[in-house]
Formats: structure tokens, sequence, C-alpha cells
């Protein structure tokens, strides 16, 4: 019986394995597709880290309001019109969640 139970934990185990293979590329641990959403303004600059300070978190450019970017993961960084959320491009640029459109982030996990 102990034997029988053994058994069935290794098949189980192994069956688990075989349904949750290892992602390719990457090496990460979070298995992250990027996801197309839309700029909603005009200007939309993408940052170095999520805080709209200068300085700190230069922007590198900006995007037109409508262009479809893919992004990552979303981070909480600084607060910009109530909203603390970022996104995170697949440029590793952060975009405040104010730029982007609004059901952006709920296809998004947490960076
Ligand atoms: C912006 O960041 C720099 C460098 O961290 C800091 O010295 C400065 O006080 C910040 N400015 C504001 C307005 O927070």
């Amino acid at each position: 019986m102990k034997f029988l139970f053994t058994f069935l934990s290794f098949l189980s185990l192994f069956s688990f394995i075989l349904a949750n293979p290892v992602p390719q590329g990457q090496g990460s641990a979070s298995n992250q597709e990027p996801r197309t959403c839309k700029i909603t303004a005009d200007g939309a600059r993408h940052r170095k880290c999520p805080e709209v300070n200068d300085t700190k978190c230069p922007a590198t450019g900006s995007y037109a309001k409508g262009t479809m970017i893919k992004f990552m993961c979303y981070v909480v960084g600084e607060t910009v019109k109530g909203n603390p959320y970022w996104d995170k491009t697949s440029k590793g640029e952060y975009v405040s969640e104010t730029l982007v459109e609004e059901s952006c982030r709920s296809k998004l996990p947490e960076c």
C-alpha cells in the first residue's frame, strides 16, 4: 500500500513536470508574454524608470497617440494623476498608465 502511494505521487509529479515545461529563452522564472496596448496621449514619454523626474528617470523618447506598443509587465512607480502604475515595454522602458489604454494592465503580470 505504501509502495502504491509512493508510486502514485511519483506519477503525478511526473505528469506535473510534463504539463509545465520550462519556458524557452529569457532564463527568467516569470513567463512573460508581450501584450500590445494602445498609447492614448500624444507625446507619451517612455522613461528609464517609473518616475516623472527627468533627472532620475530621463525620457528616451515619446510615442504618438494611437501607437501600438508591446508591454511585458507593470510596476508600481510614482503616482501620476492618482495612478501609481507604469507599464514596462519590451525594450525595458516605462510608460505611465495614464498614457496607455485602460484595459492594458489587466492583461499584464506584475514585473
Ligand atoms: C529628481 O531626482 C534627482 C536625482 O535623484 C533629485 O536630486 C531631485 O531632487 C529630484 N527632483 C524632484 C523634483 O523630486
